[in-house]
């Protein structure tokens, strides 16, 4: 692959999502000469659909323990040189309002067009050449540098910063390139998986399948770890919130509790019957639930007639399953519904500093790509523009 002399760069960036973006326009501001590459017609097609339009562009509190990875400490370093307060300082510059929603989820108060143009006049002042609409042909290593066919185009350059995502949602362009190019140049990847993806039911839990579209707030727990927030049923088994953060820790084959009380003390039950001996459990429930699901779940338990007449052992028995009603899931509805993708390139390949690969001289890796998954609320983001800077200061 011969490479012309104009057609050489300081770094080439594979991807032009939020994290490749904030690395470009980085390296570009930092004197760099960045080209910028994507198979799509558009540069940050998830930021445009994020946060239902709005993007939940970062969350105020992006502590390493909420995020997912083989080594909870890799992203450590990279989220704490550039914060949140960083990313709504630049916002701030490009006079992006912004609210917060909950659980200091940040939202654009327009579009998250908002952002994609911030990012893309941010590459400009950086001079990044931005290329989009072709896809990458061949990819080689010789002499130190790294040589891209792209088109009918080629480049070169010492750096090549890989930052083309990872599987979620393949019909917006996501594919699993990044994962080739590392296995390429030898660099180890955890097996990716669905992540923030709704969970799948099967027969045993047909109860579930007939409350589509009832919502309810939950605590839903998977091993140790808990989010209270909304759940919402479909008709292939739950979503919400709570479930797509849930489904981030969860393996095939394992239960998962909900716990449908939230607001309710331990003697609750019991102290409705004392109150109203003459309900039933259907009703009481529908106080505290909305009434389909207190209807199925009254069903399932099988309890009828006045609680008066129900044992208050049977009534302690159901308050703690419907504090804890186990199922297990059959599946979740795979990439075409994961907000994101747990796995990728291992961080053990990885310079916590620089996202440089350990043994592969000016091979990076950025974003989505690697192991690091955050939950849901802004993390992701965060993790793609923290990730992005503190390549783009090496290169
Ligand atoms: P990203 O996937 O964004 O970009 C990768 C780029 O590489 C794409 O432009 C793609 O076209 C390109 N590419 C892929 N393969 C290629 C190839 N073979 N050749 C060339 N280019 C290639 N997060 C959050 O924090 N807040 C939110 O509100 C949301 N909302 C949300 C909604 C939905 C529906 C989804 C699917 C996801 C979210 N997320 C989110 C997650 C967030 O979108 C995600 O974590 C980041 O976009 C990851 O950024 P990256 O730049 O790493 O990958």
């Amino acid at each position: 692959m011969s490479t012309k002399a104009s057609n050489r760069y300081d770094a080439i960036i594979l991807g032009a999502g939020g994290a490749g973006m904030m690395c470009a326009l980085t390296a570009g501001q930092r004197g760099r000469k960045v080209l910028l590459l994507d198979h799509a017609d558009e540069p940050g097609k998830k930021i445009l659909i994020s946060g239902g339009g709005r993007c939940n562009f970062t969350n105020l509190h992006t502590p390493p323990e909420r995020y997912l990875s083989a080594n909870r400490h890799f992203a450590k370093s990279a989220l704490r040189r550039f914060r949140p307060e960083d990313f709504i300082a630049l916002v701030d510059r490009h006079h992006i309002s912004w609210h917060e929603k909950c659980l200091g989820q940040l939202f654009c108060d327009g579009s998250a067009r908002q952002i994609v143009s911030m990012l893309l006049n941010e590459c400009a002042k950086g001079d990044v050449e931005l290329k989009l609409g072709r896809g990458i042909r061949e990819l080689e290593i010789t002499d130190g540098m790294y040589h891209v066919s792209y088109g009918d185009e080629a480049a070169a350059a010492p750096s090549l910063v890989i930052a083309t995502g990872g599987l979620s949602i393949p019909k917006m362009g996501a594919t699993g390139f990044a994962y080739d190019i590392a296995r390429k140049f030898g660099l180890a990847v955890i097996a990716p998986r669905p992540a923030l993806v709704p969970l799948t039911l099967g027969h045993a839990e047909n109860l579930f399948q007939s409350l589509s579209g009832v919502s309810t707030d939950v605590i839903a727990r998977c091993g140790d770890v808990a989010f209270r927030e909304a759940a919402l049923f479909t008709h292939k088994g739950l979503s919400g919130p709570a479930v797509l953060q849930i489904s981030s820790y969860w393996t095939p084959g394992e239960e998962i509790g909900i716990n449908f009380l939230t607001q309710l003390g331990s003697t609750w039950l019991i102290d409705a019957k004392r109150s109203h001996p003459r309900s039933g459990l259907r009703s009481v429930l529908g106080q505290a639930l909305p009434a389909r699901l207190a209807e199925a779940l009254a069903e399932r338990i099988g309890i009828s007639g006045e609680l008066a007449n129900v044992p208050d052992r049977v009534l302690e028995t159901t308050q703690q399953q419907l504090s804890n009603w186990r199922f297990r899931p059959s599946g979740t509805e795979g990439f075409a519904k994961a907000e994101v993708t747990a796995g990728g390139i291992s961080t053990d390949e990885l310079s916590s500093q620089t996202m440089q690969a350990n043994a592969v001289r000016g091979l990076y890796a950025i974003g989505e790509a690697v192991d690091v998954t955050g939950w849901l609320g802004g993390y992701n983001f965060q993790w793609a523009w923290a990730s992005g800077w503190a390549a783009g200061q090496n290169l």
